[in-house]
Parts: structure tokens; C-alpha cells; sequence
């Protein structure tokens, strides 16, 4: 095999067979191929595609270039992914929901990635608990408590590791063949059984329209499939934030209140059950998604996801009482002020994106890799659309760490809303089901 070969040939509009993919990934993992070679081989593939077929190829081979778990339980083995939005702390109550109906869980996260926040950062606001642990801890956690969210480790899937820094600076991000092989070569190494995809579609996710996230949910769904892994997706909406919270301990804090049922979101226990009720399904522990979503609300409503959550915790190195404990355990920031809105109103639209950049500006997500981030900081009851708003109703809290940061978000902050002067209805929660 040659990588000037497969590169010349995907110029031509030859899509690389899957012995060539399956090599040219080996060689993305142990160094064989060069960076210039890598970057040529995305530019080849944004410009020219992969096809299904080579796309399935490529994911495998990405899945094949490290570890791939293999587990050995009394019960399926069922993971979520979601694509990315501001206020997405679903996989803080599906994972354990799911354990608490006879589900596996592996759930390998990842970190804030742009205006968005990352599920193992609003993890690690918890004091004391460390995603970063060892394959064998993963299985360890998983077996023992029913899951664990955790970051991947170098052995998972090394050549999307390199290939996807590559991309981040050689403009070659933005291509449904490279997203949907990254994605899932790392999600599919987990040795799955099922997956379900939480796509999204709006201004606070990286696809702004439906048609957009639907183009993304049928690559992934298609691929999953072909690469053996039952798979379905919901496009969900991310035209506000999920949550009525952006930033690490908020969400954390309203996950629990969600879990403890002292204060419950609505559009994050929705969101749980009816993806909570798709990944039973295809594990078999329900008989149809309707089936599941019964399950799953049971789990919730009995308090047995609380005690599962409070578990993994105990089980990454958080605080043992932290379901009971848990104001007393986050860490909270020194300044608060509310976002008084220009005039009285109702919320139209919201701009997620800038909500969800104005966090990582206030220091909840990273400006570039390496950055420490502090996890108290953030946006906390943001009016969600059709909201009415006024001086005494304000857009958001902002929590900060000093006068000075939360006077820089400012003006930006007020620019996220549109405010009108007649009410608008809630967008739909789930938009469509694709698989
Ligand atoms: N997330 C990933 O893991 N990979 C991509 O390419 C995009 C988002």
C-alpha cells in the first residue's frame, strides 16, 4: 500500500478501498503517515467524498486502529451521543436512567468543543471526580455501578486523534464523511450494542437548520449501521438552550434538581425519556420506544436514576453523599447579577451560539487547549423562548467570577435575545426520528 496512491486515487474520485482505508488509518496511528499525507487524504475526502460505503470502511478502520472493548454482562451494552449544543446535560441523567433499567453503559465523552460545553467538564465540577481513568477502570465502573462517563483514552481510536488535530488546522473539519467516521469510530470502539443520536439543529448547535442535522443524523445512523452497531437518531432543537442553565456546576445543579425531583426541567426529562426510550428499544429491554419511555420515566420518577448517578459519582472520586449533598458541594461563583433586557417583552429567538461563547468568555470552556476552566461560572434561569421578560424578569443570571467578567459579556449577552412584542410558541423538543 501506498498513501500517495490512496490519495491521488480519492483525487480522481476514487474512494479508497477498505483494506486501504483500514492501512492508511494503522499508518495515521503509529506515524507511517505523514502529517502532510494526513492533511492531503481529509482535503481529498472534503472535496471529494467517500461514499457509504467508504465511509463505513473508514470508520471501522478508525474503530480498528486501537482497543475495542468487548464486554461480558447481563445485559446490553447502549450508548447516546449527542452532537453538540449549550445547556445539553442529557447524558448526566440518560446514563444513569439507563443503568437503572438493566442497560451498560461506557459512555466515552467528550470535552467543551467551541460555544459548546463538554458532558466530562460538567462532570469534573464536581469536586474530587476524575474522568481521565484506565481502560480497566472503565470496565470496572461500568460492571460494577452500570455506568461511567469517562474520557477516552489514548488507546481509543488513536488514529482519529491524529487525524482529527490534523483537520482542526488544515480547514477540513467541515466534512460529513471525516465528522461521521470521528464520531463514530470513537463512540463504536466502546464495543457497543446499541447507540442512539441526540442530533441538533439550531443556533446553539454546530447545525444551524433541520435539513442540516438531517443530512449529519442519516450519514450516522446509515454508518453505524453498516458498521454493526444498531442505531437510530432524533433530531432534537437547540434554538434555546436545553437547560435553563449554561456552564459546568449550574448544569450540574439542575440535573440534580431534575434527578431529586426538587425542581424539574421539563425539557431535560422529556429529552431523557424519549432518547432514554429509543435506547431501551433497541437493546431490547423494551418492547418498542414507547415501552422504553415508560421505563425510563420510571427510573426517574422512583429516585433509582438519582441513586445510579450518586453511585458513578462515588465510583470517579466525587463525594459519596453528593445526591443529598450537593449545594453544599459545587462550587459557586462570587459574583451574580441578573441580565436586565432593554425593554419588556417576550423572548422571539435566542442566539445560542453566543450564549454559549459568553461562557467560555466568563471562563467556562477554553479559549484553546490546555486552558483550566472554572466551573462556577455561567448563565442560570435563561428565559427560554416565549418567555415574557421585563426589569423585573430578567433574560438570564449571570454568574461570574468578578465584576469585570461579567461586564464583558455584557452587552453580548442582551444581543443573544430577540425581544417582541406578542408572544411566539416553544419550538418542538424533537423535530424528527431518522433509523
Ligand atoms: N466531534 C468529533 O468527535 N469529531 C468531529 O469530527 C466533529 C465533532
Amino acid at each position: 500500500m501506498d498513501a500517495r496512491a490512496i490519495i491521488a486515487g480519492l483525487r480522481q474520485g476514487r474512494p479508497p478501498s477498505a483494506e486501504a482505508l483500514a492501512w492508511f488509518a494503522d499508518g495515521l496511528a503509529s506515524g507511517a503517515v505523514s502529517d502532510a499525507q494526513a492533511g492531503a487524504f481529509a482535503m481529498a475526502v472534503c472535496l471529494k467524498g467517500l461514499g457509504p460505503a467508504g465511509r463505513v470502511a473508514l470508520t471501522r478502520a478508525m474503530r480498528d486502529s486501537g482497543a475495542v472493548l468487548d464486554w461480558d454482562l447481563p445485559g446490553p451494552v447502549l450508548d447516546k451521543h449527542s452532537t453538540g449544543g449549550v445547556g445539553d446535560c442529557v447524558s448526566l441523567l440518560l446514563a444513569p436512567a439507563l443503568a437503572a433499567c438493566g442497560a451498560f453503559v461506557p459512555m466515552i465523552s467528550g470535552r467543551g468543543l467551541g460555544h459548546t460545553g463538554g458532558t466530562l467538564d460538567k462532570l469534573e465540577a464536581i469536586p474530587g471526580l476524575r474522568c481521565d481513568v484506565t481502560a480497566e477502570r472503565l470496565r470496572k465502573v461500568t460492571a460494577d455501578v452500570g455506568c461511567a462517563i469517562v474520557a477516552a483514552n489514548a488507546g481509543i481510536a488513536p488514529a482519529d486523534k491524529r487525524l482529527y488535530a490534523i483537520r482542526d488546522v488544515t480547514g477540513t473539519v467541515d466534512s460529513i464523511d471525516l465528522i461521521t467516521a470521528s464520531i463514530l469510530s470513537k463512540k463504536l470502539a466502546a464495543g457497543l450494542e446499541g447507540l442512539v443520536l441526540d442530533v441538533k439543529a439550531g443556533s446553539g448547535a454546530f447545525m444551524k437548520t433541520v435539513d442540516e442535522a438531517r443530512t449529519l443524523a442519516v450519514a450516522l445512523v446509515e454508518t453505524a449501521q453498516g458498521a454493526g452497531c444498531m442505531t437510530r437518531a432524533l433530531i432534537t432543537d437547540m434554538s434555546q438552550p436545553l437547560a435553563a442553565a449554561a456552564g459546568n456546576a449550574l448544569e450540574v445543579a439542575e440535573v440534580l434538581e431534575t434527578l431529586t425531583g426538587t425542581s424539574v426541567n421539563a425539557a431535560l426529562w422529556d429529552l431523557t425519556v424519549a432518547l432514554g426510550g429509543e435506547a431501551l428499544a433497541l437493546g431490547g429491554l423494551a418492547a418498542d420506544a414507547e415501552d422504553g419511555e415508560h421505563r425510563i420515566t420510571e427510573a426517574l420518577e422512583t429516585g433509582r436514576a438519582a441513586e445510579v448517578f450518586g453511585e458513578m459519582v462515588a465510583a470517579l472520586g466525587g463525594p459519596v453523599d453528593f445526591v443529598e449533598r450537593w449545594p453544599d458541594r459545587l462550587p459557586a461563583a462570587p459574583v451574580m447579577r441578573p441580565l436586565t433586557p432593554p425593554r419588556r417583552g417576550f423572548v422571539t429567538a435566542i442566539d445560542g451560539e453566543a450564549l454559549g461563547l459568553a461562557v467560555v468568555a466568563l471562563g467556562g470552556g477554553r479559549q484553546r487547549e490546555g486552558d483550566r476552566i472554572n466551573p462556577s461560572v455561567g448563565l442560570a434561569d435563561i428565559a427560554g423562548i416565549g418567555e415574557h421578560v421585563s426589569p423585573d424578569l430578567p433574560l438570564a443570571m449571570v454568574h461570574a467570577a468578578s465584576e469585570a467578567d461579567a461586564d464583558r459579556v455584557q452587552a453580548a449577552l442582551v444581543a443573544a435575545f430577540t425581544i417582541g412584542e406578542t408572544p411566539v410558541d416553544d419550538p418542538p423538543l424533537v423535530w424528527e426520528r431518522i433509523g
